[in-house]
């Protein structure tokens, strides 16, 4: 098992050597801007893979391969959430984007508006136009300095031909958790307008305590009746290259929907490796992650820490899931595009928030699972960037 001293000594120039998206694409800065892991697999991960090449398990998806997955998924849901779904009806896709188009074309009334809270993961803007289907953006309110949805928006967006909300639980970009009675006030909204819901709940088990992640199709009948959940062990394990997520149907309509051969054909393409990487983390992962949770859970408080000793005006509030930190540069006093800014002049490669919808502008998504000494040298040069920045400014 990792301890975070083998973490804190994962250095830049291993993780380059190692050539992952996050730390390829701009190879002269630190990686930051994607959703991935710099820390090694979890050792039962890394064992269920190395048996399924040593047993040349790389033809098709076997059934009972599939379906010890789809037990594994049950556990997790039962034990973690005190969730009961059956096993049968958690169904093997590629991944959660898959589970998301499938779920447009075939659970929604043709031609009906995605309802999107923003801002938002950004393929959550973009893949309904590859389906002609508009978005109506609703931004999220901010309570107390938490974000939360807002139910009148929505209720106006779901009036005006919204067909399908998507709700992200937890919440890349923002971090927030919803709370059980939150999940319940949105589920009375999309019943009483007869809409779906698509439930994104692939970092349900990065969430710090005390928070608890609640699965929305479980807060009721209701829920359950109009809602499609995909979950995936690939943001916590790192598996995202595995391909393998699920979906879980939680009335027979959808079930029979689902057994449909042009529809259930979202199950092709789920690779072995990710089936049995899935099934080792969710039976098997469990301690390893409660450790990396533990680091990240550090690395989301040395964040704040760090920012307010080295820049305080850039606001931030510790996500409660997610290992996606959400800031706030609006008053930094940048010209134009934040995260352009800091790549430039600070070397850390950053999402811009913009990319989340209009709602994220002038924010920037920095992920936090990574070292956090490397934490430590992005906050460092960001600081010095724009005390330059502040430098040149003044000269002119
Ligand atoms: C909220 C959310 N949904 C979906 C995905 C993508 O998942 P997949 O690779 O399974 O499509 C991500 C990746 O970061 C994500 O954050």
């Amino acid at each position: 098992m990792s301890t975070a001293e083998e973490l804190d000594a994962i250095g830049i120039d291993r993780l380059r050597e190692n050539g992952s998206l996050k730390w390829s694409v701009f190879p002269e800065a630190i990686g930051a801007f994607v959703a991935e892991m710099d820390f090694p697999a979890a050792p039962a991960v890394d064992a269920a893979i190395r048996d399924a090449l040593d047993r040349g398990l790389t033809g098709y998806l076997p059934a009972a391969v599939r379906d010890r997955m789809a037990d594994a998924v049950a556990r997790w849901q039962r034990d973690r959430y005190g969730w009961e779904v059956p096993a049968e009806r958690i169904r093997p896709v590629p991944d959660v984007l898959t589970a998301l188009r499938t779920t447009i074309d075939f659970f929604t009334t043709p031609g009906s508006k995605i309802v999107l809270p923003t801002p938002a993961y950004m393929p959550f803007l973009t893949i309904p136009a590859m389906h002609d289907r508009e978005i109506i953006e609703v931004p999220m309110l901010v309570d107390g300095g938490r974000s939360v949805y807002d139910l009148d928006g929505i209720d106006r967006a779901l009036a005006d031909g919204g067909g399908l909300l998507i709700l992200c639980n937890p919440y890349n970009p923002l971090g927030r958790v919803f709370e059980r009675a939150e999940l319940e006030a949105v589920s009375a909204v999309v019943e009483r307008r007869g809409a779906r819901v698509f439930s994104d709940e692939i970092h349900a088990p990065l969430v710090f305590a005390p928070h608890r992640h609640v699965p929305y199709a479980s807060t009721g009948p209701a829920a359950a009746a109009h809602t499609i959940t995909a979950v995936s062990a690939s943001k916590a394990w790192n598996l995202p290259g595995l391909k393998a997520a699920q979906v879980i149907l939680t009335n027979d309509a959808d079930a029979e929907t689902w057994a449909r051969p042009e529809v259930a054909w979202a199950e092709h393409g789920t690779a072995n490796l990710g089936v049995v990487a899935t099934t080792a983390a969710f039976d098997e992962g469990r301690e390893w992650l409660a450790e990396t949770l533990g680091y990240l859970d550090g690395n989301r408080r040395v964040l704040g820490e760090l920012l307010a000793a080295h820049m305080p005006a850039m606001g931030y509030r510790a996500p409660e899931g997610t290992y996606i930190a959400w800031l706030d540069a609006r008053a930094l006093g940048i010209e134009g595009s934040p995260a352009e800014f800091f790549r430039e002049h600070a070397g850390v490669a950053m999402t811009d928030g913009l990319a989340c919808g209009p709602a994220g502008e002038g924010h920037l998504r920095f992920i936090l699972a990574t070292p956090r000494p490397i934490i430590e040298q992005a906050v460092r040069q960001m600081a010095d960037a724009l005390r330059e920045h502040a430098m040149r400014s003044r000269s002119v």
